[in-house]
């Protein structure tokens, strides 16, 4: 059995309006029926895999339980953070917690920020991968690069690993966040994946990375969850040894030290929903590439995301080109696509405000 490990613990501040610090994005609906959590809840259950540990924030408990009610997921824990230390202080935090019920456990660690359009062709990867995940390996998964990103991370293929094999491949390296230039020469080079964001591995295999290559946070992260107090089926982590976590990302803390890395190769369909130009590219431009939500309409525009997310309220774009207009009650983003990445700017600019 696999033990899914959903981590929703982010504030998503790229995608304002629609993702707010009380509602973020993984919870909002921004793609079809169900929020990115619900998806990836989905995604991870049936046959091969037991119920999820989820990790996530006070104020969204609730939050968490609702939605897994709503696709008929019941978790086996849910951890609550007592403040957000990034990637590694609760991916550990999970791995301990499975360990004390089954140190062979195999964790999917996956975050509820992407988008994987054919659930059925990822569960039969993460099945190909389990073996050697089983092993002892710490288990990525890998995307072709498409463009010389620098928010992701790089898996450097071992000699003599294919990076179209349907089977875990070798890895020679694990490169978080390159600077342009050093994307540029990687995507060039052909021998690298994108990292997916996504780990399987056991409880055991991962702990012993932690010892060895961050040992301060398992003496943090123990202390957190030994004092931790449960109820409603909440496990809260201890605020004053969780405060003592280092912040940093297991990308940073674990996968770039380790030597037991492997790579599932994985083609068919992933991307990350970080900003609105993401969004507008996975929900299927039409003809003129605009995307319009039920009551939007584009007249004369090109390759323009309009959507109105308040119900009744209609929303026009005339001539518009490589736009972005959200339309929620109480905000407005209108910007071009090209400065997605910029959304943040917005809610450190409306917080300065007050
Ligand atoms: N519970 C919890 N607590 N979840 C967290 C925390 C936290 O403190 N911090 C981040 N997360 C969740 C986010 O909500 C997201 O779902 C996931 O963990 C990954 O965090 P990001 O902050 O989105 O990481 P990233 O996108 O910069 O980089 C990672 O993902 C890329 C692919 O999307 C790395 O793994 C990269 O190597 C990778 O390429
Ligand atoms: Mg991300």
């Amino acid at each position: 059995m696999i033990t899914p490990i959903l981590l929703c613990g982010g504030s998503g501040t790229r995608l304002w309006p629609l993702s707010r610090k009380s509602y973020p994005k993984q919870f909002a609906r921004l793609m079809g029926e169900e929020s990115l959590f619900q998806a990836s809840a989905k995604r991870l259950s049936g046959e091969g895999f037991a119920a999820p540990v989820v990790l996530t924030g006070e104020p969204f408990r609730f939050i968490v339980t609702e939605q897994l009610a709503q696709v008929e997921q019941a978790p086996q824990g849910i951890l609550i953070e007592p403040e957000g230390r990034n990637t590694a202080p609760a991916v550990l935090a999970a791995a301990l917690w499975l360990a004390e019920r089954d140190a062979q456990a195999l964790m999917l660690v996956a975050p509820s920020d992407h988008v994987i359009p054919d659930p059925e062709a990822f569960r039969a990867a993460v099945v190909a991968a389990a073996p050697r995940a089983q092993a002892g390996d710490l288990v990525t998964f890998g995307i072709t690069p498409t463009r010389a990103e620098t928010g992701y991370g790089y898996l450097e293929l071992a000699a003599g690993a294919d990076a179209q094999a349907n089977a875990p491949q070798s890895l020679a390296r694990f490169v978080e966040k390159p600077d342009a230039a050093r994307a540029a020469e990687m995507l060039a080079a052909g021998t690298y994946l994108w990292n997916a964001g996504i780990f399987l591995f056991t409880a055991e295999a991962i702990l012993a990375a932690y010892r060895a290559h961050a040992p301060a946070l398992v003496e943090a992260v123990s202390a957190a969850l030994e004092g931790a107090g449960t109820d409603l089926g909440f496990t809260r982590l201890a605020a004053a040894p969780w405060s003592g976590a280092e912040d940093i990302s297991i990308d940073y803390a674990i996968m770039e030290k380790a030597d037991n890395l492997a790579v599932m190769p994985f083609g068919a369909g992933w991307s990350d929903l970080g900003g609105w130009d993401a969004v507008w590219a996975v929900s299927g431009p039409d003809a003129a590439g605009n995307v319009c939500s039920d009551e939007a309409t584009a007249i004369d525009c090109r390759d323009t995301l309009l959507r109105s997310e308040t119900p009744g309220q209609q929303l026009v774009g005339i001539g518009l080109e490589d736009m972005m207009v959200v339309s929620m009650s109480d905000a407005v983003l209108v910007a071009p696509k090209s400065q997605a990445q910029r959304v943040k700017e917005a809610v450190a600019a409306l917080k300065a405000k007050g």
